[in-house]
């Protein structure tokens, strides 16, 4: 019988960038003519977010971000480790990279073999250096599980859920951040270089009805006004369906396999309400309470409007995390929930017991 291991953790892209420049999406925001004076004023803002941007503009406080992101990453790496997977899974989402107006797939098999990827791409496009002082241009391989890959989708197939898949990244586009910075942060020492383990990943609409509209998540209020929604994304049900199917996929061969859910919960630039300034934590609050208890009929009642409204798009990977944890009935072991106000997102970090059998 298969091994598994449950993870969760974030792809922050801010965090590939020196402390100096970690505020930055916060500093795009603040140059929104769209939104009030009134909302910008740091004297109007909580007192988390005050005391983050503080007078450097969030630099100091950006050192601590990162030391405690890395702690929690270290966790999530010695887990793995410890587990040794055959395969690691990761559920994230295209962000306008490989999938754009061609076509959206809600879920999306990667049937990639060695492939080589930049990890920096998304910050070289916002003129942001990578904290390693490497070429903007570096690559490291990601080892694609191809015949694993196919494995699965016809397995999904056959159980009734209709996956997409796909054996070749297209040509122009970007190979999805959430992957990649998978396994850039779980191997930040080497900055994803000596990565030792195959990644089989499934892409997630997360962005559903901002998906085009937003072209990967950025958008100023002026175009928001007048914007044409796309349809929206699967369910956060849905997404607990295919964790799942997932599992069940897995269940009868004798792999060891790591589920990797690969995202931060609500984003500052997804949350309209707070004018894009900071990320719905009341939100992220109660899911993650709901989380801890294993209380997964509130994450199953969540509604698709409700994940929107609280810019939580990327949170679907973590529902398909959470519906396979809830199939293999795998305990929670150990999580962290880091809140910030400055640095665009809460994160999420843990680790289902890789003890436990199907
Ligand atoms: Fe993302």
């Amino acid at each position: 019988m298969a091994e598994f291991l449950g993870l969760g953790l974030t792809h922050y892209p801010l965090l590939s960038v020196a402390d100096d420049r970690m505020a930055d999406l916060l500093r795009w925001t603040l140059a929104d003519p769209g939104i009030p004076d009134q909302h910008k004023d740091p004297a109007a803002w909580p007192e988390l977010m005050r005391r983050e941007w503080a007078a450097d503009g969030g630099t100091a406080a950006a050192a601590g971000h990162r030391k405690h992101l890395r702690e929690d990453l270290t966790a999530c790496r010695a887990a793995l480790d410890e587990f040794s997977p055959d395969v690691v899974l990761v559920w994230g989402d295209d962000q306008y990279e490989n999938f754009r107006e061609e076509v959206v797939p809600p879920f999306c098999v990667l049937a990639y073999g060695e492939t080589e990827v930049c990890p920096f791409e998304v910050m070289n496009e916002r003129g942001a250096p990578n904290v390693w002082g490497l070429p903007d241009d570096m690559t490291f391989t990601l080892h694609g599980d191809e015949p694993g890959a196919r494995r699965l989708a016809n397995e999904l197939l056959e159980d009734g859920f209709d996956v997409a898949y796909s054996y070749q990244k297209r040509e122009a586009g970007h190979f999805p951040h959430a992957i990649a910075n998978t396994q850039l942060f779980l191997d930040y020492d080497n900055a994803g270089r000596e990565f030792p383990y195959k990644i089989l990943p499934i892409t997630v609409n997360c962005y559903g009805q901002h998906a085009i509209a937003r072209r990967g998540g950025l958008a100023r209020f002026a175009d928001i006004e007048d914007e044409r929604l796309d349809p929206i994304g699967p369910s956060p049900r849905r997404c607990f369906q295919l964790g799942g199917a997932v599992a069940r996929a897995f269940a009868g061969t004798d792999l060891r396999v790591a589920l990797v859910a690969s995202s931060s919960w609500s984003h500052a630039f997804l949350n309209d309400k707070d004018w894009h300034l900071r990320p719905d934590t009341p939100a992220d609050q109660v899911l993650y309470d709901a989380f801890v208890a294993g209380d997964w009929d509130t994450w199953t009642a969540t509604t698709g409007k409700q994940v929107v409204d609280a810019g939580q798009h990327e949170m679907l990977n973590w529902f398909c995390l959470a519906g396979a944890m809830h199939e293999l009935n795998l305990p929670l072991t150990w999580s962290d929930f880091v809140v910030t106000d400055v640095f665009n997102s809460n994160k999420c970090f843990a680790i289902f017991d890789g003890k436990a059998t199907s």
